[in-house]
């Protein structure tokens, strides 16, 4: 049988967080060319139908919202065979004491606890079910630290932690859980960077120069439909992998992380973004 034959998934739902840009919208275009029936998201409200799948409303933040949503897809469908996690956002780069504590508290909120809310709602039904895939959009900041983006790295350090534990609670249960995790990925991303809220005049020359940097990386950076081919993939594997990287890119930095001594791994973050200069 052919991945993402029509045929195998006529009757399977998704819902994808996150689909009104970039990572989640490729994703959401992709499963729906594959045939599953797609639900997407977005916190604002949909525009008349432009997409190949539908758009509901959702904050990941609001448990309210989560609840809503996930019992308005199982009222259409019935069912949700897959849920993708894709939903979250960036810090533009800065030092980690130029953000509150409810800075860091706000990005935990979409990023982690975005997924764990939607986990929360979704699984009693996949359990039911018997069957159900789960994909949580990572990155490589969940096996790698990034200095000036450290709340980011820790959210995507914690999904990883979570979506491992979680794929042994559930295996038995016919549930199934993955991580993708990309590199670069030309999307909305930066532009949607929330700024810093306790800037420091100390960090002003590092936040201005990896500021820049950024902004070069990101023009040259994957193309999200790159990603979204691997979330198809691993939703179709028969054994799907715990953890899949996204582009080459995300391919190396992971064998580096594997294979290079701790200290290559150091000295080469230092020396990348020149923090000893
Ligand atoms: N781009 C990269 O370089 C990169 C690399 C590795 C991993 N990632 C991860 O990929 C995922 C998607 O990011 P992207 O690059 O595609 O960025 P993006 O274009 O900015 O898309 C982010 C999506 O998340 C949604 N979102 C944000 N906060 C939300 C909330 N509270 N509730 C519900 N939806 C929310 C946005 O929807 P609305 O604004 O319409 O609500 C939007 O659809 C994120 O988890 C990100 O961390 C990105």
């Amino acid at each position: 049988m052919k991945i993402g034959s029509k045929d195998i998934m006529q009757s399977k739902t998704a819902l994808v967080t996150g689909a009104s840009s970039g990572i989640g919208e490729a994703t959401a275009e992709r499963l729906a060319m594959a045939g599953y029936k797609v639900y997407g998201t977005s916190r604002r409200a949909a525009k008349a139908n432009q997409r190949s799948f539908e758009l509901l409303p959702l904050d990941v933040t609001s448990s309210e919202s989560v609840e809503t949503t996930v019992k308005e897809v199982l009222r259409l469908e019935g069912r949700i065979d897959l849920l993708v996690n894709n939903a979250g956002f960036g810090i533009a780069p800065a030092a980690a004491e130029e953000s509150s504590i409810e800075q860091a508290r706000s990005i935990f909120e979409t990023n982690f606890f975005g997924i764990v809310r939607m986990t929360r709602a979704v699984v009693p039904h996949m359990r039911r079910q018997r069957a159900g895939r789960i994909i949580n959009i990572g990155s490589v900041l969940g096996f790698l630290p990034m200095p000036y983006a450290a709340l980011y790295a820790a959210t995507k350090h914690a999904v990883e932690g979570y979506s491992e534990s979680l794929d042994h609670e559930l295996r038995t249960r016919g549930i199934r859980v993955s991580v993708i995790e990309p590199a670069y990925t030309k999307t909305q991303f930066d532009a949607n960077f929330v700024e810093p809220d306790s800037k420091l005049d100390e960090y002003r020359e590092i936040r201005a120069s990896l500021g820049k940097t950024l902004t070069e990386v990101m023009a040259a950076a994957d193309d999200p439909g790159i990603v979204a081919d691997v979330v198809l993939k691993a939703a179709c594997a028969a054994r799907p992998k715990l953890r899949y990287t996204a582009g080459v890119r995300a391919g190396r930095l992971r064998l580096l992380r594997r294979f290079a001594p701790a200290g290559l791994v150091d000295t080469g973050i230092r020396k990348d973004l020149r923090l000893d200069s």
